[in-house]
């Protein structure tokens, strides 16, 4: 290479810092199913970190109920409405009613962040074991039944009981964080940050959802083995 030639050679941007999340901290987060465990905790855990939090139900009366009871600010509504008014939303109803539940609010949803911690599993005398959807995971199925949302997919493997436990202050895990968007997946890490003791970590496209969707059958059988709600850490990152 000549002298000449690294004078027209444009200057490289440097690498972006994958820890240089966005501040999520005005969006609104939304909860599907969110009266069940795993919605409840997840909305209390962001809620006690400021985030403004909707739960969302198949019947308001009920998600309001589950609202009140978990307070610092959280909201209850039907899952529609929870929708409308959400700009990120968590998809926390039970895989047999994953995709009926997206395709009825295929137009609330448009335009918004959806996030799926949907495991697809079935239990039987020898313990949990993952099923492995037509369209390949939950979030691919998602992405399938709702062409006008961004789709992204986290928090599969945390413990609902953890989460729910005012006692404990801090829940040590790091969240896998998957989806097509960069800037999308970012903000996913962001508030998956946003909860003590968690962190968000950057873990593929959706067409690797189906491994981390399934590894919560591996879970199941730690928890089980030594009666425990393990989480996981992604370590040297
Ligand atoms: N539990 C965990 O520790 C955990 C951890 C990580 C991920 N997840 C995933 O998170 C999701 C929710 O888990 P969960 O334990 O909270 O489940 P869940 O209690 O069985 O269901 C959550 C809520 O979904 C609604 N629901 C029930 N059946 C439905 C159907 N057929 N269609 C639409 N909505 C329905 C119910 O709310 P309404 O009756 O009020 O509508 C229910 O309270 C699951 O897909 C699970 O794989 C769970």
């Amino acid at each position: 290479m000549t002298s000449s030639d690294s004078a027209q050679t444009p200057a490289k941007a440097p690498a972006k810092d994958p820890w240089d999340l966005p501040d999520v901290s005005g969006l609104v987060v939304g909860v599907l199913g969110g009266t069940g465990p795993q919605g409840k905790g997840l909305a209390y855990r962001l809620a006690l970190a400021g985030q403004r939090v909707i739960i969302g139900s198949r019947a308001a009366d009920r998600a309001r109920t589950a609202a009140a009871e978990l307070g610092h600010g959280v909201e209850g509504a039907d899952n529609a409405e929870t929708a409308r008014r959400s700009d990120v939303v968590i998809v926390a109803v039970p895989w047999e009613g994953h995709g009926k539940t997206l395709e009825s609010l295929r137009e609330e949803l448009t335009g918004k962040l959806v996030v799926d911690c949907v495991n697809p599993l079935g239990f039987d005398k020898k313990g949990a074991y993952a099923l492995k959807p037509e369209e390949g995971s939950a979030a691919e199925q998602a992405a399938a039944l709702l062409p006008g949302s961004r789709v992204a997919a986290a928090f599969h493997h945390l413990s609902a009981v953890l989460l729910q436990d005012p006692e404990i202050a801090e829940i040590d895990t790091d969240v896998m964080v998957l989806g097509e968007e960069r800037a999308d997946v970012e903000i996913v890490q962001a508030l998956a940050g946003r909860i003590a003791g968690m962190r968000g970590v950057f873990a593929g496209r959706l067409r690797n959802a189906h491994q981390v969707e399934s590894l919560v059958a591996n879970l199941i059988s730690v928890n089980r083995r030594y009666k425990a709600h393990a989480g996981l850490r992604v370590t040297d990152v």
